[in-house]
């Protein structure tokens, strides 16, 4: 199977491929999209081949409209709506109870809750209204690798194993939505995002941040959470603030390989770079370095044979929570140190 790409003005081509049954990847203000019609048993269980993803990680249902939701929600609790009127369309992802029977257990995953989406990308919203059903969208990027902001990463990935991709060209925040639990009375964030908890308090009040680690055998909350995540295939280290740029040049000089070097252009150019050093520039604060982490790692993996990557840490608060979030599992943990180093 060719994939075809969609521009724009294709929007009619890439609703009735959906409408089809095939999937479809789609542009959001976060990530891109691996779509289907989320009614379409068959599709959605296609996604889960396409993109090599356990089978017991529940999908995000994309919607266009409160009354879709209605269609496949038990209920929508007060607090709920009130997040979907204060962050809807955008990055905030809610997970309700859902109604029986209404979906199959391949888009939940076997839970009996569904999370739901409002994408702020007017394409997506015109897609879904065209295909006239609700799409399932996890990220559109083989299971492990980190997540697609450009139709390139997507077809670098998905090339011959879906019909299509929707170009919106690179998407805008660059870090998976806020996804919220609103299932039960207490609020819980599952991820972070750029949709953050003081945001969200603004509107429904203090609620609990998750700490919740999962053993093998229990059931996660938010299934995802348990599995590898955002791993380019050298590994990654975080330079935590604070730590002398120099001593990190200095230890790369020292290597006999390539080693990548992510972190904003300001500390890029206040550098002497040795030639085996690659640059990739984070752009300017943490808003920049969101939308550009994901596509930093995979230019590393794909263009470029660096054997280590060292990227720039962000104080974890608002929007750098979710970006430390990111990173942390992309290094798996590690940190650039001085001690292990020298
Ligand atoms: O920004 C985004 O959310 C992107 C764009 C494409 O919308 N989508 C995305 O989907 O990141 P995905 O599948 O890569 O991540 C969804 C996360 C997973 O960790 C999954 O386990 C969790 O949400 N999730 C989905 N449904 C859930 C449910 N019913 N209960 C708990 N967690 C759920
Ligand atoms: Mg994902």
């Amino acid at each position: 199977m060719d994939t075809k790409i969609y521009q724009l003005n294709q929007i009619d081509e890439a609703a009735a491929a959906i409408k089809r049954g095939e999937l479809v990847s789609f542009p959001t203000e976060t990530v891109y999209g691996l779509g289907a019609d989320a009614t379409n048993e068959t599709a959605v269980k296609n996604v889960y081949l396409a993109k090599g993803r356990p089978s017991d990680n529940p999908l995000i249902v994309h919607v266009n409209s409160v009354s879709m939701v209605e269609k496949y929600a038990a209920e929508i609790p007060d607090n709920a709506r009130k997040l979907m009127k204060a962050f809807w369309p955008g990055s905030l992802t809610i997970i309700l109870n859902i109604k029986p029977g209404v979906l199959s257990k391949t888009v939940t995953g076997g839970l009996s809750t569904v999370a739901f989406r409002f994408p702020d990308c007017q394409p997506t919203l015109d897609l879904i209204a065209k295909a006239g059903v609700p799409m399932v969208g996890p990220s559109a990027n083989t299971s492990g690798k980190p997540s697609p902001t450009t139709a390139q990463h997507v077809y670098h990935d998905l090339n011959g194993k879906i019909a299509g991709i929707l170009d919106n060209g690179p998407s805008r925040v660059g870090v998976e939505s806020t996804v919220i639990d609103m299932s039960t009375d207490t609020p819980v964030i599952l991820r972070p995002g750029a949709v953050t908890k003081h945001d969200i308090e603004g509107v429904i009040g203090s609620i609990d941040l998750n700490h919740h680690k999962v053993g093998k055998n229990e059931t996660p909350k938010a299934p995802g959470m348990k599995y590898k995540h955002y791993a380019p295939s050298s590994q990654v280290y975080i330079v935590d603030e604070g730590t002398d740029w120099k001593q990190v040049v200095k230890w790369i000089e020292a290597q006999p390989f390539d080693v990548g070097i992510m972190a904003e252009t300001k500390i890029l150019q206040s550098l002497s770079m040795p030639t085996n050093a690659v640059q990739f520039s984070l752009g300017d604060g943490v808003a920049d370095a969101s939308a550009r982490l994901f596509d930093g790692l995979r230019e590393f993996d794909d263009e470029h044979n660096v054997k280590a990557i060292m990227s720039q840490a962000f104080p974890a608060v608002d929007l750098g929570g979710a970006y430390m979030n990111r990173l942390n599992k992309s290094a798996g943990g590690m940190h650039f140190s001085l001690d292990q180093k020298n």
